[in-house]
């Protein structure tokens, strides 16, 4: 038989490059931020997992914006956001937020794209959520209490809901009809709280689904014909590589595909359309929500860093806790994501510190172990190996290139690149906009 070999569309000639964004640690490492820098450079934002868990901040000219379900590229006119396939879709914090932001000026309708594949994010997934979450106690996971594993839970088990079954009402209504009967059976046996009442829940999602009808398409198509007639996107990730479901600190995870792998399945694009794959780190770590963190900060130290950064959840105002930069857990999330690049925010945030610690290694009864363990009890064994670098003093904030900071701060960024061995593209050196600049 004839040996064939895929092909590949070529990349070369394409020009314009399609760039994907994703979280290096667990969430919140300034995604949204990047996010909105580099919308200037494509035509197109795709978000293409997670929820209204997200809490995507941009700040231009003293005003703040946080985001939760539409794409951080939607301050820019003139450039569209698509909420793709792999998101679980909450219409009724969408319709909220989409409302703030007109509130706020910003032109929001004829620039969203829907897609009519996302799940729908039902009432008793934000029911459930809560109600797991207080049935396992001291052992809860610290869920954002937005009702997304209970979401994807339905996808996977094959009883969701999809957007475009909102416009088959009476398929919709029979489908939520069973649906609501197990749920029921669950909150009120197993978690002792209030059940739900089926058609309520539908003549709710029935009104609100007119509303973003306008908006919805098969966004698959949109994107094809889009990159294929030379546009270019921007695909931007939640949560991040060590909440992920497969490759983070399971079961402290979200329930979705924060890495790579999510893009081609939740926005329905092929992975040889994807050309930079930057990963977001800070130049510390931090994380919401219980589950193992083996460079995490003494308390004292923590709450330094807490206060300097601002360190609070943009969905919940959780306290975030705080630990230094992890270099296994990073080498880990480039390795898993084929980064091309890292974009590190938050740098200012360290000076003035007499000594600033990296984690280069974890110690386990005295062994020295190299690589990000798969377990949760392999994790919860794992002592930081910290090498120590002399800090820095000054404000970093109006740094515009690289040698506007500190020997010491860019001896700091020298040993990290030279670690992690990808490069650490841009450097931000604060919440605003302008903050930032290209490194390599
Ligand atoms: P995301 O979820 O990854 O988009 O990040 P969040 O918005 O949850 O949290 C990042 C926080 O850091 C936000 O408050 C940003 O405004 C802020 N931020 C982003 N980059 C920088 C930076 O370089 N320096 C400082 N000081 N703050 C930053
Ligand atoms: P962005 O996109 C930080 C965390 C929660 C919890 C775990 C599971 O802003 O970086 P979930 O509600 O998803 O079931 O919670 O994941 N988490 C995040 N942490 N940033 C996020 O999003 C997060 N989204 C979820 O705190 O530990
Ligand atoms: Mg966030």
């Amino acid at each position: 038989m004839k040996k064939t070999t895929q092909q590949k569309p070529a990349k070369t000639g394409r020009g314009k490059k399609n760039i994907v964004i994703i979280g290096a640690q667990w969430g919140d490492e300034g995604k949204a931020k990047m996010v909105d820098v580099l919308t200037e450079q494509v035509d197109i934002v795709a978000r293409y997992q997670g929820g209204s868990n997200a809490g995507h901040t941009v700040v231009t000219g003293g005003k703040k914006f946080v985001f939760h379900q539409i794409p951080s590229g939607i301050l820019h006119t003139g450039k569209k956001c698509v909420i793709g396939n792999g998101v679980v879709l909450d219409p009724v914090a969408l319709l909220g937020e989409m409302e703030s932001l007109v509130k706020a000026g910003v032109r929001v309708r004829d620039r969203l794209i829907i897609s009519d594949r996302a799940h729908l994010l039902m009432p008793y997934h934000r029911l459930l959520d809560g109600a797991s979450e207080i049935r396992k106690g001291s052992g809860k996971i610290g869920t954002t209490n937005r009702g997304i594993g209970p979401a994807y839970m339905d996808k996977m088990a094959r009883v969701g809901l999809k957007v475009i079954d909102f416009y088959e009402p009476s398929y919709f209504r029979q489908k939520v009809r069973e649906v609501v009967k197990e749920k029921n059976f669950w909150l009120k046996n197993y978690y002792g709280q209030k059940t739900v009442n089926a058609d309520q829940v539908v003549d709710q999602y029935l009104k609100l689904a007119p509303k973003i009808k306008p908006l919805v398409a098969d966004t698959t198509q949109y994107l094809e014909k889009k990159l294929s007639s030379g546009e270019n996107i921007l695909a931007e990730g939640a949560q991040g590589t060590l909440l992920d479901v497969d490759f983070g600190t399971y079961p402290y995870v979200t329930s979705s595909s924060a890495s790579v792998g999510g893009v081609s399945t939740g926005l329905g694009i092929g992975p040889q359309w994807l050309d930079e794959i930057y990963g977001v780190a800070k130049a510390y770590t931090t994380r919401v929500g219980e589950g193992p963190f083996p460079s995490e900060m003494d308390e004292v130290f923590s709450e330094k860093i807490r206060h300097r950064g601002g360190e609070y959840g943009a969905t919940t105002g959780r306290p975030r806790r705080c630990g230094w930069i992890d270099l296994v857990a990073l080498k880990y999330a480039c390795r898993i994501n084929g980064f091309t690049g890292i974009l590190l925010t938050k740098v200012d945030v360290l000076s003035y510190l007499k000594t600033i610690k990296l984690c280069v290694a974890y110690k386990v009864n005295g062994k020295r172990v190299n690589e990000f363990p798969a377990g949760l009890q392999q994790l919860s064994r794992c002592k930081p190996v910290y090498k120590e670098m002399k800090g820095w003093d000054g404000d970093l904030t109006k740094a515009s290139k690289l040698s506007d900071l500190p020997a010491e701060a860019r001896r700091y960024l020298d040993e990290m690149e030279r670690s992690i061995g990808v490069p650490l593209s841009w450097i931000s050196v604060g919440p605003d906009r302008s903050q930032i600049f290209q490194n390599h």
